[in-house]
């Protein structure tokens, strides 16, 4: 495709499609309790099996397509994406596509060791965001419901940077009464470390979760915390339609950001696909369903044909949902059927 007709493709809003979220597994070793709460989510819960997922060859030949139609960024997601096996093999294929400028990988940390990191990283990786909701044990164990510590987390984010993979992006999802004390730690131990610290707003993503907006401790909430003992100063967006609001110590200690979906949506900007491990095409992290992009693969479609289903997909979506939710509608959440967060990634 000419570099002219790039980026032309446009949804109903007018967003152009720009990154592609994969999601490489369902599985996790983790249990948090805003994304896969152990009640829901126990022994005996059915996980896709192996055949359901997309291969790594056909996950590489969508990817190829989404980035004929534009796609810049790709960010592999889970359920946790070290889970998946070889997962580096995927990585090279996906590094060496053509207008592919990026190349992320979100992580819960536990898998990262410093070996890993720099198979990632020779595989063509460019950088990682590794989720993290506490600094002490008690409320990061409480939060992750499988007895993982801190520490781990925290070697994980060493392993990455010295493997290259920066800067190193640390998520952190703030849950009233549960991790916000721990929002001030955080900022401290990040602050001055060349890691930025983005604070999430808990989402209602999904339908297990329990989700009440009490729960929630909104944006302004976070940085009026912060400010008060670091005095904080807002930094222009990296991109436009950027999901995190960026903001610098003042003092020179480097920078954190804020994901305010739920007090600050950003759908407007939105410019994100999302695929799940059996292939199913998203528009929205608060979709209910997507489109069937594997039934295409293996039923033998050529590739003007996926990428005339890809292309509709987009042209057809309207989607914002975060933005209707601020607009009052109360009857949206909970009520909606929803896909859930560990299956198409964060
Ligand atoms: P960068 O590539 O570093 O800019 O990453 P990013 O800002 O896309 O960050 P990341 O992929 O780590 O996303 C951070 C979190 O933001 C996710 O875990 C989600 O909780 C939330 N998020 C990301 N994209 C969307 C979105 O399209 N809608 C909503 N509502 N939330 C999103
Ligand atoms: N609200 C906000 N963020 C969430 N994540 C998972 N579930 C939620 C939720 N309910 C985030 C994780 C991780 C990323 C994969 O998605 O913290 O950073
Ligand atoms: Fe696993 Fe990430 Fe969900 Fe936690 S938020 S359960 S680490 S997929
Ligand atoms: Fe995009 Fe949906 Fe998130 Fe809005 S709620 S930013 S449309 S994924």
């Amino acid at each position: 495709m000419s570099s002219a007709s790039e980026g032309l493709l446009r949804d109903q809003l007018g967003r152009a499609l720009r990154d592609l979220r994969i999601s490489v597994t369902d599985r996790c070793n983790f249990r948090c309790v805003y994304c896969m709460p152990k009640a829901v989510f126990g022994q005996h819960f059915r996980f896709l099996p192996r055949e359901e997922l997309l291969s790594f060859e056909e996950i590489e030949r969508v990817a190829r397509l989404f980035a004929e139609l534009g796609v810049r960024k790709i960010r592999l997601t889970g359920g946790e994406p070290l889970m998946r096996r070889e997962l580096e093999r995927l990585v090279a294929k996906l590094a060496a596509i053509p207008g592919i400028e990026d190349l992320a990988l979100t992580t819960n940390g536990a898998l990262l060791t410093p070996d890993r990191a720099r198979a990632l990283r020779e595989a063509g990786l460019r950088r990682v965001t590794v989720s993290l909701d506490a600094l002490d044990d008690e409320t990061f164990q409480r939060m992750n419901d499988v007895g993982f510590p801190v520490s781990r987390v925290l070697d994980a984010i060493e392993a990455a940077a010295r493997a290259g993979l920066r800067p190193v992006k640390i998520n952190m999802v703030v849950k009233r009464g549960w991790n916000d004390q721990a929002i001030l730690p955080m900022a401290q131990h990040f602050r001055g470390s060349g890691h930025v610290l983005r604070f999430i707003e808990y989402m209602d993503v999904g339908t297990a979760n329990g989700w009440r907006l009490d729960e929630v401790v909104p944006a302004d909430e976070i940085l009026d915390r912060i400010n008060r003992h670091w005095p904080l100063e807002p930094v222009p967006p990296a991109h436009p339609g950027e999901v995190a609001t960026r903001y610098r110590y003042r003092d020179g200690a480097g920078e954190i950001g804020i994901i305010a979906s739920v007090t600050h949506p950003f759908c407007r900007g939105c410019t994100r696909a999302r695929l799940s491990p059996e292939g199913q095409l998203f528009t929205c992290l608060f979709a209910a369903r997507g489109t069937d992009l594997r039934q295409l693969l293996r039923s033998g479609a050529d590739d003007a044909t996926l990428m005339a289903a890809i292309r509709n997909t987009w042209q057809g979506r309207a989607d914002r949902y975060s933005e209707l939710r601020r607009l009052d509608t109360p009857s949206l959440v909970g009520t909606r059927p929803k896909v859930e967060m560990f299956r198409i990634g964060g």
